[in-house]
């Protein structure tokens, strides 16, 4: 299939939503079984572009790795590591940053709105960063990249710094190729005209992989809907009990149709139910295993030291080369 090498990286932030785990963490479980050479970064170095308590910081860089664990990232097959226990993305993303010119960050989709989100003019981490993401991939010289559509804008730009530093310095870097997610996004419950995210301030609009059974069924029962009683799909005009259907379908493995079918003469009100049950069967293992893994510090701790032992073999003969093309 071509594919030499995988890079994916994700943001310590909180326990992960559902939007998280069908968008991304599910589907790098399942590459596990493509690809044998994959690298899965818990990128701590990103986290610091906005403001980060360093308690919290150090608490979500565990859970997240736990989750990861509980979700079927195996580290004997993949490795999985702590972005800043590396430190040569740091400086591979230094040189990197050299090759590229302010306004081509500047025009970048994400500045723009996260810029304009804060109350004070960004960092240079938040202007900068998706440079280390470039890095980050370019420094396991990364052949595919599993993405959502929201980060094409930067995987253009990871190319197009692979193909500068070519030119300038003799072909080093595959130019790496996105791996697009077939998942649609999942929406909010409450507002399914917008993506679920964890930064919304509604904490009932999004569904958390460790939430308890009672939680997900209340959320789904506040789940905004229609006026219609019947449950069909159209996404387009119904997003509300679309959204549903899309989350039935991917945590039972069914397809639209298929749910559709099954769900035929339920009215929205149960169906909500039926949707709720199906995101706790399929969470149940998940959250069992991460609350018996989150109290094995240690054992976390260890797995993402012998990640990065293994991350920073395939690193560190990189970053030299790169070093000496550039003339150090
Ligand atoms: P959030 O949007 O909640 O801040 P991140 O931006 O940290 O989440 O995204 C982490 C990963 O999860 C990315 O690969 C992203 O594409 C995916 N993702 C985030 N939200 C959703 C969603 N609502 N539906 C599908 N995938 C999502
Ligand atoms: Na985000």
């Amino acid at each position: 299939n071509g594919i030499h090498r995988i890079f994916s990286g994700i943001q310590p932030t909180g326990i992960p939503h559902l939007g998280n785990y069908l968008g991304a963490i599910e589907s790098w479980v399942s590459l596990q079984e493509e690809c044998s050479s994959i690298l899965f970064s818990v990128v701590d170095l990103h986290s610091i572009t906005v403001p980060q308590d360093p308690a919290v910081l150090h608490q979500s860089i565990l859970d997240m790795t736990a989750v990861l664990l509980a979700c079927g990232i195996n580290p004997e097959k993949s490795i999985l590591f702590q972005q800043s226990q590396v430190p040569e993305h740091s400086e591979l993303s230094w040189i990197l940053g050299c090759l590229v010119r302010m306004p081509r960050l500047q025009n970048l989709p994400q500045w723009k709105t996260k810029n304009d989100s804060l109350k004070q003019e960004g960092t240079v981490g938040l202007f900068t960063y998706p440079v280390l993401q470039a890095a980050d991939i370019l420094l396991y010289k990364s052949t595919h990249v599993p993405v959502g559509e929201d980060q094409i804008k930067h995987m253009e730009l990871v190319r197009d710094l692979a193909q500068r530093f070519n030119k300038k310095y003799g072909e080093f870097f595959p130019v790496p190729k996105s791996l697009l997610t077939s998942m649609k996004k999942v929406k909010s419950l409450r507002d399914p005209s917008a993506k679920m995210s964890k930064s919304d301030p509604d904490k009932l609009a999004t569904i958390r992989i460790t939430d308890s059974p009672e939680e997900i069924v209340m959320k789904f029962r506040k789940a905004v809907t229609d006026f219609t009683s019947e449950v069909t799909y159209s996404p387009s005009t119904r997003l509300g009990v679309s959204n549903m259907v899309d989350i039935h379908a991917a945590m039972t493995g069914l397809t639209v149709e298929e749910v559709i079918h099954q769900s035929a003469g339920l009215d929205t009100a149960r169906y909500k139910d039926v949707v709720a049950d199906a995101v706790i069967q399929k969470f149940a293992p998940i959250k069992r295993e991460v609350e018996r893994l989150s109290v094995e510090k240690d054992y976390l701790k260890k797995v993402l030291q012998v990640g990065a032992e293994k991350a920073r073999e395939l690193a560190k003969p990189v970053c030299q080369e790169v070093k000496k093309l550039v003339g150090f």
